[in-house]
């Protein structure tokens, strides 16, 4: 497995263009099963959980071919099978569920299972099916939903940590091609739920409502193909920014969109960082001293919780305390240990973080966990002295662009270290 060699303590300078955003690249993705018209995403980011994408929906039938950041998916014959050793590798796999439901009335998907920030369960996107008059059965660890006809109904989607993104996400597409309205309440709010609408009603889609907590879905009798681009990265964009402050530099983030930020900026700025949006782009720069602030991750448009851990990464830097509070995923604390390893001052006391900052981290071999403790390592590596090995970034290559030569690019000093 590759890993990361960096050396610490260069400020971040310069410009650096945020790619398209995973999470709304991987259910738009699954929606081409909607349809047996070819469809063309655009802005797709290439990355290893969207490649992967595509190899299960290759594996289901479709065509899927790649140029550039473009994908272009064909669906034009699919079987309903979502194998385990598919679904396993990537928990973001389970959104063909309501695509393959609402095409074939039948999907049989393997139960994703917990992972390392958490428990992860599903009951709230079967729960959706089922309001939708599927019958699902849950046999040698695969949920099977299966309808006559999938018909429009109001479907609560509120859970104990709020509401669910994919589950919002699976049902909408499930409802797209049931018969009558469907009115999703308590759905995620968050952009990628909308950039998904946007594309399923530039393929024939009624979906009114989405970016809010009520989703009004009137079902049609098809979908056509579509050409659709993906918005751009949010999580990226708020973790440049992280490292542009922990470094101590100033970077200019093409493309970001400051609407979908508003959390992370409104944080930032309270901790003393400058923020600044110039047209299309967002200038972050750090103030001279800065403040420890208290977080708690919530669903959009509250903190989100894949910027909790970069977050703590910069909150170690500046002294006194900051308590941090996960309220989405019960064990999301596994950087914690991590930047221990490089000096940190941090106790966790049932879902909060208490970071006693300022103490300068020093570089030390650590190990990602997962895709944004990986992130948030790498912003401490950058920031601490001396040397950091980040080991096991095929947890980073999931989820950010070019992670080496984009920070290599702002002047970083990092080189990735390929497994021999
Ligand atoms: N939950 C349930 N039942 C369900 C579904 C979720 O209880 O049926 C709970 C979860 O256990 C969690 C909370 O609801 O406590 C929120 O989970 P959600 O379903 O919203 O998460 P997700 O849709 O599986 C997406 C992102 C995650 C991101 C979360 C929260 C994708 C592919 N994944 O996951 O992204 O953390 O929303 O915003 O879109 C990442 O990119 O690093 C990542 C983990």
């Amino acid at each position: 497995m590759d890993s990361f060699l960096i050396k610490g303590g260069v400020p971040l300078c310069g410009d650096v263009a945020i790619s398209g955003a995973k999470n709304a690249a991987l259910p738009i993705m699954a929606a081409a099963l909607l349809t047996r018209e070819p469809c063309v995403i655009r802005r797709v980011p290439r990355l290893v959980d969207v490649r992967y994408m595509g190899q299960i929906l290759s594996r289901l039938g479709a065509q899927v071919t790649w140029e550039d950041d473009a994908v272009r998916i064909h669906a034009a014959k699919i079987k309903g099978v979502g194998d385990y050793d598919l679904i396993r590798k990537m928990r973001g796999s389970i959104c063909i569920m309501g695509p393959l439901l609402a095409r074939l009335k039948t999907a049989r998907v393997s139960l994703p299972g917990g992972c390392v920030i958490g428990a992860r369960p599903i009951n709230l996107h079967l729960k959706g099916f089922a309001s939708l008059g599927a019958r699902i059965t849950i046999t040698g660890g695969y949920a099977q939903a299966r309808a006559r006809q999938l018909v429009g109904a109001e479907v609560f989607l509120g859970g104990r940590a709020g509401s669910t993104v994919l589950g919002t996400a699976n049902v909408m597409m499930a409802a797209t091609l049931a018969e009558g309205i469907t009115v999703i309440e308590s759905a995620a709010c968050e952009p990628e739920i909308v950039d998904l609408a946007n594309c399923l009603n530039a393929m024939g889609a009624k979906v009114t409502g989405a970016g809010s907590p009520i989703i009004t879905i009137t079902g049609v009798k098809e979908l056509h193909g579509v050409e659709h681009e993906v918005i751009p990265d949010r999580i990226e964009a708020a973790t440049y920014a992280i490292a542009a402050a922990a470094t101590k530099g100033e970077v200019t983030l093409h493309g970001a969109r400051t609407e979908h930020l508003a959390a992370v900026l409104d944080k930032l700025q309270a901790a003393g960082v400058r923020t600044e949006r110039r047209g299309a782009a967002l200038v972050v720069r750090r103030g001279r001293r800065l403040q420890p602030v208290d977080i708690t991750t919530l669903p959009y448009a509250g903190f989100p919780t894949d910027v909790q851990a970069q977050m703590m990464a910069l909150l170690t830097l500046v002294p006194g305390i900051s308590i941090i509070t996960e309220r989405i995923f019960e064990s999301r604390f596994m950087h914690v240990s991590e930047l221990g390893r490089l000096g940190a001052d941090i106790e966790i006391e049932g879902p909060s973080a208490i970071v006693k900052g300022g103490r300068p981290l020093s570089g030390a071999p650590v190990m990602a966990s997962d895709l944004r403790a990986s992130a948030a390592l790498v912003i401490a590596g950058l920031a601490a002295r001396g040397t950091t090995l980040v080991n096991r970034v095929y947890h980073i290559d999931r989820g950010y662009e070019e992670i080496d030569s984009k920070l290599r690019g702002l002047g970083a000093r990092i080189k990735r270290l390929q497994e021999s």
